[in-house]
């Protein structure tokens, strides 16, 4: 027997079959995920529908815009050195606390007739066993003041922040600790209740977890992926048990509840690249996939082979969900490298059109989230969507380009049922600190005073004039 031509034969078919393997796997990647990158040119920007009855609104959080929140994970997290771009903290932010009113004013006059924003949990529960009642005073009137404008209050329970006391107990990463989040949705759901007709739980659970556990970003700054899926997993938990429990609750039936999903689609740099797609569909699956599957079918699972193994059956979670909030703002480039610490980073084209995020202006990837998060099979509001933009040359284009993909979702089929713009003043952007600008509304730091961009004109015309009622 010739051996040495046994193991050619051997070597050769083996690399046949891998060579086809590896196109296989590489069509199937290419063919499953197409770019899509519109014709702007031919595209007539004015040729825009939504329904009738659409909100339009603005978004904004406590921690960014109140001012004084000073007893939660985040002060801790600034008070850090190195933390914050240029050491910069959120202080007294924008003074939302006290210029809530003025600042309803302005988003009224900016065409919204919607208002989103968070309650900062620190402040109503100061420690576990203290409510303040203060605060909760200054919520009612936060609320009635925006019925009091004619606009509908959306109102976001966690945003980010928590109490420092929770997060001394072990903060999500115990399972344990979801009750103290349900006993005070459940205490702020018996005084607001019905006065507020839209909820979200849990704002962006995946940002909030590959921040807080992979990149290191936000606080508690750690880099394990198991902690990743784990706190996924107990968010996602919290969401489902604040969901029932309130709709238990008097008024309950009168509300919506809603879990808030950001998407971010992971496109790989190189289409050509197997390593690139493998790296991509990794990436979507812990920030996108793992969390709309879970949202369908109660089964919650992770698997990256080598880095983390994790499923839990979450209880009555795929009926925990009036609706399902969207924020999208952009779509990343991922690149493979040989590199055990970094091996694969996110790469803006040349031929993007940057924002002052890392972020290119993508609006076709708005389209693609909006048709991919209607396979949930419920009414979606666009909670978020917005451009930083401190020299106001690229706000107008990517207002018009993203308005028009959210018509043509609509027009495809997708149950849009609100659109709030990401931010009405420029406001604390975590850890960018107060580099990055998404207001309508330029804010000055020193005077506090708010002016309406050039480029926010965009918004106001489109959602003017497509308001369903008119005073
Ligand atoms: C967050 C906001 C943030 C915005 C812009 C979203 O992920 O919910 O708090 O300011 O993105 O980066």
């Amino acid at each position: 027997m010739n051996w040495k031509k046994i193991a050619l034969a051997i070597l050769s078919t083996a690399l046949v079959g891998g060579i086809t393997a590896w196109l296989l796997a590489l069509f199937s990647f290419r063919r499953k995920n197409p770019e899509p990158h519109w014709d702007w040119s031919s595209i007539d920007l004015d040729d825009l529908d939504f329904p009738d009855d659409m909100l339009w609104g603005v978004a904004n959080a406590a921690h960014q815009v109140e001012g004084g929140c000073d007893n939660n994970n985040w002060s801790r997290w600034e008070a850090e050195p190195g933390r914050i771009a240029d050491g910069h903290v959120s202080g007294d932010a924008c003074q939302f606390y006290t210029r809530f009113a003025e600042d309803i004013a302005l988003a009224r006059a900016a065409g919204a007739r919607a208002f989103r924003f968070s309650v900062e949990w620190s402040k109503l529960q100061p420690e576990p066993d203290t409510w303040d009642e203060e605060v909760l005073a200054h919520y009612r009137d936060q609320v009635a003041a925006m019925h009091a404008a004619g606009m509908v209050p959306m109102l976001t329970l966690h945003h980010f922040t928590q109490p420092r006391w929770f997060d001394d107990k072990g903060g999500w990463e115990a399972r344990r600790n979801i009750q103290y989040f349900v006993s005070f949705a459940q205490r702020l759901f018996s005084e607001l209740g019905a006065e507020v007709p839209l909820w979200c739980t849990i704002n962006e659970p995946e940002v909030f977890t590959t921040q807080g556990w992979f990149v290191g970003m936000f606080p508690p700054g750690k880099k394990d992926a198991l902690l990743v899926a784990r706190v996924l997993a107990n968010l996602l938990e919290a969401h489902s048990r604040v969901y029932h429990s309130l709709k238990l609750m008097p008024g309950g039936d009168q509300v919506q509840i809603g879990l808030v999903k950001n998407i971010f689609q992971f496109d790989p740099l190189r289409r050509h690249s197997l390593p690139d797609w493998i790296a991509c569909h990794y990436l979507d699956q812990v920030f996108n996939e793992s969390i709309l599957q879970a949202l369908q079918t109660g089964h919650f699972e992770v698997s990256i082979p080598g880095l983390v193994a994790y499923e839990r059956a979450i209880p009555k979670l795929a009926a925990a969900g009036d609706f399902i909030g969207l924020n999208y703002y952009s779509h990343f480039h991922v690149k493979t490298q040989l590199s055990a610490t970094m091996p694969f980073d996110m790469v803006q084209r040349p031929s993007d059109l940057a924002t002052d995020m890392p972020y290119a202006v993508y609006a076709e990837g708005f389209h693609r989230a909006l048709l991919r998060i209607d396979q949930l099979d419920l009414p979606v509001y666009v909670t978020e969507n917005g451009i930083a933009d401190a020299r106001d040359d690229r706000r107008e284009l990517f207002i018009r380009r993203y308005l028009y993909a959210l018509s043509k979702a609509w027009q495809d089929g997708v149950d849009v049922r609100g659109y709030f713009y990401w931010t009405l003043v420029d406001n604390f952007e975590w850890s960018e600190g107060w580099h990055m600008c998404f207001g309508l509304y330029h804010l000055d730091r020193d005077t506090q005073e708010r002016t309406l961009r050039p480029g926010s004109m965009a918004f106001v015309d489109i959602a003017t004039r497509h308001e369903a009622y008119e005073e």
